[in-house]
């Protein structure tokens, strides 16, 4: 067949038809919003390099969170900024550490309209901002992180954390995490692994948003951005290990790893369409050279289209009101 007999326009002609046809959909149940909760604050602190983005007092996390579940998104993933911090991070696993006193007041005020989530990583609590503690030599220890992890992880589900977002890309930490809770009958906590976690330069905004100690890099944790095939491996390991959700992160340059782990593991994938960007778009909006909405809609429709069935984003709240129109 040639033309005239091929019509591809025929598809195109009118809204509804394209709406009939359009294969990917976004709805606000498939958006999580990630929230910053930093210890003293008596108000919200704008981040600079997020513009629109703020660190939250208890309280405007409280009032963010009811925002986020009153315009239907799926879920708020918490990350918490200590007053103090140490070698081990013991802020994480404290009771009355940040994060988990926020994820009580969360469960609390949003735990039945949405899922009540929190980051699972030392690195905002160490005082050398490595996602593990490090041995004599300097190294992240992977093994004596593992133990950490799993007192956390204990720590955030007595605290009401219906998720936890393993996000420190250190071997075994799904298994380890999973036998934890499992022991002490907490056997319905969902366990999101980031299993293809990339060394990002994209990650510099929230750096700032989570007033980061790192000096160096985590290459010996988190992935080269060349290797498509051992993110795939990571996130087959993770779907073993026993994890319910597995993670790509950043979103939009690894979109090819997307694809690739949505068709090769049979769990739900999200992505993570991180901090830079979040800002990359915000600062071409800003300055008029694309259009904001519609820029911020493709974006996260690119994200759906390339296999995640969920995105976290910080433009969450937002984007769920305008898809409820
Ligand atoms: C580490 C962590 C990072 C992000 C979330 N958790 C990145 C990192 O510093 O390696 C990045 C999120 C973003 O950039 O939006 N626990």
């Amino acid at each position: 067949m040639s033309f005239p007999d091929v019509r591809l326009r025929r598809l195109r002609q009118s809204p509804a038809v394209r709406g009939l046809v359009r294969e990917t959909s976004l709805e606000p149940r498939q958006l999580v919003l990630p929230l910053f909760v930093r210890e003293g604050l008596t108000e919200a602190v704008p981040i600079g390099s997020m513009p629109g983005v703020a660190q939250h007092s208890l309280d405007s996390l409280r009032a963010a969170a009811a925002e986020a579940a009153e315009a239907g998104v799926g879920g708020v993933m918490l990350f918490g900024v200590p007053a103090v911090r140490d070698a081990r991070g013991s802020g994480a696993d404290d009771p009355q550490g940040i994060l988990n006193v926020a994820t009580e007041a969360l469960a609390a005020e949003v735990g039945d309209a949405l899922v009540v989530q929190t980051d699972l990583c030392l690195d905002e609590f160490t005082d050398h901002g490595h996602c593990g503690v490090l041995a004599a030599d300097g190294s992240v220890d992977n093994d004596a992180t593992l133990e950490r992890y799993a007192s956390m992880a204990l720590s955030q589900v007595r605290a009401g954390s219906q998720l936890l977002g393993l996000s420190g890309m250190m071997d075994g930490q799904v298994a380890v995490i999973r036998e934890a809770l499992d022991s002490e009958g907490f056997t319905d906590t969902l366990l999101l692994a980031y299993a293809a976690k990339y060394a990002s330069a994209f990650y510099g905004p929230f750096r700032e948003a989570v007033d980061s100690q790192l000096t160096g890099d985590r290459r010996t944790y988190q992935l080269d951005p060349g290797n498509r095939r051992e993110g795939v491996r990571e996130a087959v390991v993770d779907e073993q290990e026993g994890a319910d959700i597995v993670m790509v992160k950043p979103a939009m340059a690894f979109l090819d790893v997307l694809r690739e782990v949505r068709d090769t593991v049979h769990i739900p994938v999200w992505a993570y369409q991180v901090s830079g960007e979040y800002a990359m778009i915000e600062a071409a909006s800003a300055n008029g050279w694309i259009n904001r909405r519609a820029s911020i809609l493709e974006s996260l429709l690119s994200i759906r289209r390339a296999g995640a069935d969920v995105v976290l984003t910080y433009w969450a709240t937002e984007a769920a009101r305008w898809l409820r129109g």
